[in-house]
C-alpha cells in the first residue's frame, strides 16, 4: 500500500498532514526518514512510526528501553519507579523480559507477548546477554581465563563459560565487555567478585542478538522494529525443535 492511503486510512490524515509529517521528519520506516507520500509500505512487515506511534501493527507490542540506574524491573513497586513506568502507552499490558539490578543501566525488553519471554528466559534456550562493565581494580589475562573456564561463585555454584574482553586496565579502574548465557541472580556482580573485583558500573548493551540502539537517551524506549522482532520469535522457534 502506497504511504500516504495506509495514513489516510488509518489516521485520516489530508495529503498536506502527511507532507508536513515527511518535512518535519516526524515519520520513520524502520527507522528511516520517510522520503516520499508515494512510497510502498506494508504495515504488517515494516515499523511504521508517526510521532513515534506505530501504524497498522497487531495486537502484540515490543520496546527497547534505555533502563537508567534506580528503576526496577517490575510491573509495579511501592517505593521506586518502574521500567514500565517508563512505557507509559501500554502500562497496564506489557512487562520486562527478565531483571536487571536497580542500579544496573542499559538494554531491557519490555512486550506483552508472554509465552516469549518465558521462553527466552527458559534455561533452555539460553540466550546471550553483553554487559559493559566498569569495575573497581586492574583486570588481566588471568580473568579472561577464569571466565572462560566457567567461574564458581563461594557458594559453589558453577557458571557456564562466559567470554571477558578487556577494553582498558588500570590500577584502580577497568572497563570490560562481558558475555554470558545464563540469568543467575547479580550473576555479573558475582563473578567479578570471585576474581576479587568490584563492579562500579553495569550497563546491558546486548540481550539476544537485540542491541540498545545508541540513539536511545537513558530512559527512552522505542518500539522494535521487524526484524528485531522476528529475531526474537525465531530464536524462540528455532530452539523449541532441539
Ligand atoms: N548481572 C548482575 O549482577 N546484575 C544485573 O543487573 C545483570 C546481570
Amino acid at each position: 500500500m502506497r504511504l500516504d492511503k495506509l495514513l489516510e486510512s488509518t489516521f485520516h490524515y489530508s495529503r498536506k498532514t502527511i507532507k508536513r509529517l515527511i518535512q518535519t521528519k516526524a515519520l520513520t520506516i524502520d527507522g528511516e526518514l520517510a522520503k516520499d507520500l508515494s512510497q510502498v509500505v506494508d504495515a504488517n512487515v515494516q515499523t511504521i512510526l508517526v510521532n513515534g506511534k506505530r501504524v497498522g501493527h497487531d495486537s502484540q507490542v515490543y520496546y527497547m528501553l534505555n533502563k537508567p540506574s534506580g528503576v526496577v524491573s517490575a510491573t509495579r513497586d511501592s517505593h521506586h519507579q518502574t521500567v514500565v513506568d517508563l512505557v507509559p502507552n501500554h502500562k497496564k499490558d506489557v512487562y520486562p523480559i527478565g531483571r536487571l539490578d536497580r542500579d544496573t543501566q542499559g538494554l531491557m525488553i519490555l512486550t506483552n507477548n508472554g509465552p516469549l519471554g518465558f521462553k527466552l528466559l527458559h534455561p533452555q534456550y539460553h540466550v546471550d546477554k553483553v554487559y559493559e562493565v566498569v569495575v573497581n581494580s586492574r583486570l588481566t589475562d588471568k580473568d579472561c581465563i577464569a571466565f572462560a573456564q566457567g567461574i564458581v561463585f563461594l557458594d559453589g555454584t558453577v557458571c557456564k563459560s562466559a567470554k571477558l574482553t578487556i577494553i582498558s586496565a588500570e590500577d584502580n579502574r577497568s572497563v570490560a565487555r562481558v558475555t554470558i548465557a545464563e540469568g543467575k541472580f547479580h550473576q555479573v556482580k558475582k563473578m567479578f567478585l570471585s576474581v576479587g573485583k568490584k563492579v562500579i558500573f553495569l550497563k546491558r548493551i546486548m540481550f539476544a542478538g537485540i542491541v540498545l540502539d545508541d540513539r536511545l537517551e537513558v530512559g527512552d524506549y522505542r518500539e522494535l522494529y521487524h526484524n528485531e522482532i522476528r529475531l526474537l520469535l525465531s530464536l524462540v522457534e528455532r530452539n523449541s525443535h532441539k
